[in-house]
């Protein structure tokens, strides 16, 4: 079983591969969250989490999600981080947290993909982004084999990292809200954005769309907006958007595609 989650569609596009690659079945982590839905995965040889990294770490859902979940004990899990720079630390946390579920922690590996984090950073150029994610395609082809060899993921080096154990906590306890979000004038009130949210935090109310309090930052939101009409206070205006979408019709040769459209949901 492949499972991911992903906000700005680097990670759902990797966990398509590796479906691919290892011959199995996809979940998506954003639909159980929307449904409100227990992860209950019985009797899997292996699982693949697939999943962004947040300030050095797995998202606090996708951690919440496992730690809640029900898979049977012993299971083989290995972690593939995607990220626009390092996965630090992480690999540790996610070990921490196989061993308080009684699974087979097999490693963490990391897949650099395009920045779409556009509240602190700008996303690339598109040629930029293309070609991390022909490159991110060809890594994991390479890990999808060592999967189905049954080997461990090398583990990168477990030295102490500012990110992943001083600077994650404050990011989620301050820095992670929704205050910031808007619509500007150019809304239509299609939903999308509501639809799209692995939370649950957007209404639309009267073509009118509001944010609630439950935020992790996924970019779901603003990245999938037709209109470019979300942005956070000033932090973006002005900022390309980007967006990991898989086109159909292409012959059952998964690629990507850099896109400011809606591409399928998450
Ligand atoms: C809230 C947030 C925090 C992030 N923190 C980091 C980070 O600490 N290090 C890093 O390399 N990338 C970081 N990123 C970038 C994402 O890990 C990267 O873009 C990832 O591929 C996004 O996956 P997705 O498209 O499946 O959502 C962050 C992105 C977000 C949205
Ligand atoms: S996706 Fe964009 S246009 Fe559609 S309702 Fe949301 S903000 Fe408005
Ligand atoms: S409100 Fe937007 S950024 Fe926050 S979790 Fe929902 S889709 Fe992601």
């Amino acid at each position: 079983m492949v499972l991911y989650f992903s906000g700005t569609g680097n990670s759902r596009f990797i966990a398509s591969i590796l479906a691919e690659e290892t011959k199995q079945e996809l979940l998506s982590m954003n639909d159980l969250l929307r449904k409100k839905e227990q992860l209950s995965l019985k009797n899997e040889n292996f699982i693949i989490v697939v999943t962004p990294i947040y300030a050095g770490r797995i998202p606090r859902v996708v951690e919440k999600c496992i730690r809640k979940s029900s898979v049977s004990k012993g299971t083989r899990v290995y972690f593939v981080a995607t990220c626009s720079d390092s996965m630090e630390n992480a690999s540790d946390y996610a070990e921490k947290l196989c061993v308080s579920k009684e699974l087979d922690f097999y490693g963490m590996a990391e897949i650099r993909m395009p920045v779409g984090y556009i509240l602190m950073f700008n996303a690339f150029d598109e040629k930029t982004s293309e070609r991390l994610i022909k490159s991110g395609k060809q890594k994991a082809v390479k890990l999808a084999q060592s999967i189905i060899k049954e080997e461990r993921f090398l583990n990168a080096s477990h030295k102490w990292s500012v990110m992943s154990h001083v600077i994650n906590p404050v990011f989620n306890g301050v820095l992670m809200h929704s205050k910031g979000f808007r619509t500007t004038s150019g809304c239509t009130g299609c939903g999308i954005c509501a639809e799209s949210c692995p939370l649950n935090n957007i209404r639309l109310k009267n073509k009118k769309i509001e944010w609630g309090k439950d935020c992790t930052h996924c970019m779901a939101c603003i990245s999938k907006c037709p209109n470019e009409a979300i942005e956070f206070g000033k932090k973006t205006v002005g900022k390309k958007r980007y967006y990991c979408t898989i086109p159909q019709n292409n012959n059952n040769k998964i690629s990507a595609l850099v896109s400011k459209n809606q591409g399928e949901p998450l």
